[in-house]
């Protein structure tokens, strides 16, 4: 595990693009595994995660060719992937995981999908429940990875979910998909609908009630191959948009960034507390809304983020956190989910922020933390413990350090945006 130093910075300034999305980006490589003929997928999400589903389609037959960030996937058509040979591994892939379960429930056959040591405590039940539902015995650790997949003939269900989670709702629709009849997912909040979307995308239909909380698929269906540009990242981008919201002067420019409305709350979130933002679209593909957000820096006060908010905003929550450091006061209910990410982010930032010499507390499903006018004091180190996205607040909670400041396991950012430090260094003055 390295430290990385960041240094304070008085702006953030620059126009700049951000890497292909990565909850996109898994779903067009399994739905395109799943069609019929190539699909040419570009702007694919260059991080670890996304490389973790294209290992293991690879694993499962599909033959898969990268050229930078162009991936061509050679499509099997539904229900065919072949037996792999050895335990297919997602990494640190949560999304990996849950949404391969779903298409491998249905294939004849068993397999067993590890990850590492993070994704190895994350909870699995709630997708082992509903497959389990439409006949797939899964074996598991404690409803922990390993997961031992005995894929069957599947039967479509009607599942009300207890938890908002787009995983949990894309496996049982991908599982859904190679059944005979109607699946249905019904969650007590709307999640990103990117499943949907891209179901859409392929040449397949999905319907979408109830404002979005309930989806249904009649399957199976056949999907075609397609050409897709996959748009920035919008978690990515809330970042940079964090940091210069919080420091005056700054103007951040991001160029074709996913605008789809069930990710982009932040927005809302920092116009509310007097940050200069301007959205200009550029359109949609693939239904996918895509285009520029300005950024220009203002002071922000109370950052007061209710339950009902957390759906859309669940990856941008650190980034938020790093507002604290900016002499904001950031209070966050509602957001227990956060404990069953790569890391128990709750304990993460209260953790690294105190590190960084910001006061911070634990709430059972959140936290608060800074106070009105004081900024980050600097030192730390603190530890990202191997989460990608502590270790991008942390360094954004950085920039308004009085001194500079450490950051351990900084190397973790591969997982979503593997150039992000290099980026910070070319924004900051
Ligand atoms: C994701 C859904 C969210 C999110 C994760 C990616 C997805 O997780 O936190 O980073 O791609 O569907 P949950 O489904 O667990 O809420």
């Amino acid at each position: 595990m390295s430290t990385t130093t960041v240094p304070p910075a008085r702006y953030v300034r620059g126009r700049l693009k951000v890497p292909g999305d990565k909850a996109i980006s898994h779903r067009y490589a399994i739905i395109a595994a799943l069609a019929n003929g190539p699909s040419r997928l570009s702007n694919y999400a260059p991080g670890a995660d996304c490389h973790s589903t294209l290992a293991c389609l690879r694993a499962l037959g599909v033959s898969i060719i990268e050229d930078g960030t162009t991936v061509t996937v050679m499509g099997r058509g539904l229900g065919r992937l072949s037996r792999p040979t050895a335990p297919l591994d997602a990494g640190n892939s949560g999304t990996t995981m849950r949404m391969m379960a779903g298409v491998l429930a249905a294939h004849p056959f068993t397999t067993t999908m590890t990850g590492d040591e993070s994704l190895s405590r994350r909870p699995m039940r709630r997708v082992i429940e509903p497959l389990g539902m439409m006949g797939c015995r899964i074996e598991s650790k404690d409803s922990r990875p390993p997961l031992t997949i005995h894929g069957t003939t599947l039967k479509p269900i009607a599942y009300t979910s207890a938890t908002p989670s787009a995983q949990v709702k894309s496996a049982i629709l991908f599982a859904g998909l190679h059944t005979h009849g109607t699946t249905s997912v019904v969650e007590p909040a709307q999640t990103r609908d990117h499943t949907e979307q891209a179901f859409r995308a392929f040449g397949g239909t999905v319907r979408v009630e109830e404002g979005g909380r309930r989806v249904s698929i009649d399957g199976p269906q056949t999907l075609a191959g397609q050409q897709l540009t996959v748009p920035g990242d919008f978690s990515s981008a809330a970042f940079w948009m964090v940091a210069a919201a919080a420091r005056p002067g700054s103007r951040v420019e991001l160029e074709d960034v996913g605008l789809n409305p069930s990710r982009t709350a932040l927005i809302g979130v920092l116009k509310r507390f007097g940050a200069r933002v301007t959205v200009d679209l550029n359109g949609d593909s693939a239904g996918e809304p895509r285009g520029t957000i300005t950024v220009e820096g203002d002071r922000v006060g109370r950052i007061d983020i209710a339950p009902e908010e957390v759906p859309g905003l669940i990856d941008e929550l650190p980034a938020i956190a790093a507002l604290a450091g900016h002499g904001a006061e950031v209070s966050v209910r509602g957001a227990a989910e956060l404990r069953v990410k790569e890391t128990d982010r709750i304990a993460a930032l209260v953790a690294g922020l105190r590190a960084l010499g910001i006061s911070a507390d634990e709430r059972p499903d959140g936290f608060v933390a800074g106070e009105p006018g004081r900024s980050t004091v600097g030192a730390g180190p603190a530890d990202a413990r191997g989460d990608h996205r502590m270790a991008m607040a942390f360094a954004i909670a950085a920039l308004a350090g009085e001194s500079p400041s450490q950051i351990v396991g900084a190397e973790s950012v591969v997982i979503s945006y593997p150039g992000f430090f290099d980026t910070l260094g070319r924004l900051v003055a």
